[in-house]
Order: structure tokens, then C-alpha cells, then sequence
């Protein structure tokens, strides 16, 4: 099958597209190697993806209507996976802007190409964060998401809100997923395992935040990749519900899902974690809470389970010890 997979020299997009050609899959893969974070790091992904003879690169802006028009003259998908995205809290309160090109126009710019085709599922990334300022925990994809706290959520929540738009006016099958903290080999070293790791096996101290009193849905990298391919068959049908606690529209092919470990982790007990795979002592830097974050999130995965009897399993030790053993071993420290 061909899948088009945006993001692919990000973290997430990193590992569905390499997945998807392990498995004999063509990918089409874009990426604008956005400098948020080290390029080398996106770079050495996609040199590893091109290994693939069924991978095609494109280093495109989605927000460029012209480049992305071009790659889909060249031929159609029949399946997208987009999760290509500015991501990150702090940084949108310093770059907002960034948000709105990647996160709003670049997405537009792929719907208004997917509803000249019609293709068979559009998988759209979203994020736990959509949940806002709820306190409704284990999150439900059927309770109301409407209170987001930082323009990186305003923005996702605004993508979902656009592909429920495109499935009704325009029957195009639509997927969102919201995944929940994801960590593992080949991260963002803009995410708390990758800083943490760095610092302690430097002797630097670490930043953290709200004294230490978070708790996240830790989820690893591996489960969201084969929850995102087994939802990528799930396609959904206007009304059709799997149960009471369906997200499904009542009149669009769309629906919304969580992925996460609905296992919730202190953080304190995540950096013992990292503590105990890496052998050293961490110098806390208790710190209070940065704005636009919250103290919990916690994924309800029932409805994930439904549609494709899958359900994350990876525990945060195991996980750690798979990205320590790579962050050591790709920075030789
Ligand atoms: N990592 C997490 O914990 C997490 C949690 C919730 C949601 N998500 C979502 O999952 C998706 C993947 O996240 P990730 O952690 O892999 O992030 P990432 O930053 O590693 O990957 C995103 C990729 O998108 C590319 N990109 C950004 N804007 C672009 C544009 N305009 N055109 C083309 N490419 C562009 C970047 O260069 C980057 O390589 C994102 O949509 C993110 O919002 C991630």
C-alpha cells in the first residue's frame, strides 16, 4: 500500500514511516527539517529511512500550497498519516506564529489536496493537550475539549476540528488520535527524557517542574506506531458506533482517539527510573509550574481497544532502558 507520512524526520513520523516500510509499505515521506531542535538528529532519521527502496522524500513546507500541490501530482496515497506539526508548549509562547503556518495552514494545505482525491483514511496527530484545563480524569474522547491552554493546543484542536469539517462536507474518512507523552529511541530533545537523560549523565542539573508534582500517561514510542497502523484500517463510518463510548460523529465519516498507556506515572518516579537505567544521581532543580502546562494527564483507551483489540503495554522501565541504551549509544557518551 502507499502511504503518504508527514513528519517523517520527527520523532513519531521517524518511526511509523520505518515501520511501515519494514512491513513492505511504499512511504511517501515529507519534512521541511523545521530547525526547532537539532537538524542533524532529523537528518541521520531520514538517512535511515532512505535505506528503504519504497521510501520517496520531499523536504517541502506543508504551508507552501505550491510544493505540496506538486507532490500530489505526482500520484495519489491511498492512506495519510500527518504528523507533521510545530509541537512544544514553551515555545509557542515565545514563536505562536509557527503554530498557525505548520499546525493550521500546512494541514488545510493537505485537505484541500486530500478532497480533490478522496483517498481511503486521512490519520490526523493530535494531542492530550486538546483536553485543555479538563480534570475529568482518565480522559474520554466524549467529554468536551474545549478549554486549551496554549496556542499548540488552540492549533490541534482547530486540525481536528477541520478534518470533521472535510469528512462531513467532502466524505473523506478521518481519523484523529490524541496521543498522550511520548517517549523512546530516536526523541525530541525538547522532551523531559531526553533533557533529563543529558543532564544526568553530565552531572547537570535538571529542571523540574511543579516541584516534581506531575503525573503523565508516559507512553512508548512502539505502541503508538502499531496503535496508529491497526487504527490506519479502522476506517470509520458516519454513525457507526463500536460502543456508548464511541467518538464517532452522528454525521461524518470521523472519529477521535486516544492513544496512551493508561498507565499514569509520576514524574518522580520517572526520574528514578532514568536514575536507575543511567546509574546516576539527579540534581533536582525544583522549579513551579510553566504556564500553559498542566498537572495530569491520563488516557480512557477503551475505545482504542475496541477498534483494534490493541492496547500499549510498554512499562516506563523497559521504555527508559530502550532510550538510554540509545541516546549512550548515538551520542557515544
Ligand atoms: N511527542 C509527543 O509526546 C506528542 C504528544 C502529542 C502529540 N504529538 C504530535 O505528534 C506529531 C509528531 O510529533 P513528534 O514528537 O514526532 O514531533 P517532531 O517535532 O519530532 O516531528 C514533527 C516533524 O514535523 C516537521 N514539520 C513541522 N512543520 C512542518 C511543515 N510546515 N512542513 C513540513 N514539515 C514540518 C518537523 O520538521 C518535524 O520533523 C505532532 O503532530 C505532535 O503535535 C506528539
Amino acid at each position: 500500500m502507499l502511504y503518504l507520512v508527514t513528519g517523517t524526520a520527527g520523532f513519531i513520523g521517524f518511526h511509523t514511516a520505518q515501520h511501515l516500510l519494514q512491513k513492505g509499505h511504499e512511504v511517501v515521506g515529507i519534512d521541511s527539517f523545521v530547525p526547532y531542535y537539532d537538524v542533524k538528529l532529523k537528518e541521520r532519521r531520514h538517512d535511515i529511512l532512505a535505506q528503504h527502496q519504497g521510501f520517496t522524500p520531499y523536504v517541502i513546507d506543508l504551508a507552501d500550497v505550491g510544493a505540496v500541490t506538486d507532490v500530489f501530482s505526482k500520484g495519489s496515497p491511498q492512506r495519510i498519516i500527518h504528523l507533521a506539526a510545530q509541537a512544544g508548549v514553551r515555545y509557542s509562547l515565545e514563536f505562536p506564529e509557527t503554530y498557525i503556518s505548520s499546525n493550521i495552514v500546512g494541514t488545510f494545505n493537505l485537505l484541500e489536496q486530500v478532497r480533490k482525491r478522496k483517498i481511503e483514511h486521512f490519520l490526523f496527530a493530535s494531542t492530550s493537550s486538546a483536553y485543555g484545563a479538563s480534570t475529568d480524569y482518565p480522559f474520554r474522547e466524549t467529554i468536551p475539549a474545549d478549554t486549551p491552554l496554549t496556542i499548540y493546543s488552540a492549533t490541534k484542536r482547530g486540525g481536528e476540528h477541520m478534518c470533521h469539517s472535510y469528512a462531513n462536507l467532502w466524505g473523506q474518512p478521518c481519523t484523529a488520535f490524541r496521543f498522550f507523552s511520548v517517549y523512546g529511541p530516536w526523541g525530541r530533545p525538547d522532551m523531559a527524557l531526553f533533557k533529563f537523560t543529558d543532564n544526568i549523565l553530565k552531572g547537570l542539573p535538571i529542571d523540574v517542574y511543579n516541584y516534581g508534582n506531575m503525573v503523565r500517561d508516559f507512553t512508548y514510542v512502539e505502541d503508538i506506531v502499531k496503535a496508529v497502523v491497526a487504527l490506519s484500517d479502522a476506517i470509520p463510518q458516519a454513525g457507526k458506533a463500536v460502543g456508548p463510548f464511541d467518538s464517532i460523529s452522528p454525521v461524518a465519516p470521523y472519529r477521535l482517539v486516544n492513544i496512551g498507556n493508561a498507565t499514569p506515572v509520576q514524574l518522580n518516579t520517572f526520574i528514578a527510573e532514568i536514575e536507575r537505567a543511567t546509574g546516576r544521581k539527579a540534581i533536582k532543580n525544583l522549579m513551579p509550574m510553566q504556564p500553559g502546562d498542566v498537572e495530569m494527564n491520563s488516557a480512557d483507551t477503551t475505545l482504542l481497544q475496541a477498534l483494534t483489540g490493541f492496547k500499549p503495554s510498554v512499562p516506563v522501565s523497559q521504555g527508559i532502558d530502550e532510550f538510554v541504551r540509545w541516546f549512550r549509544d548515538y551520542y557515544n557518551v
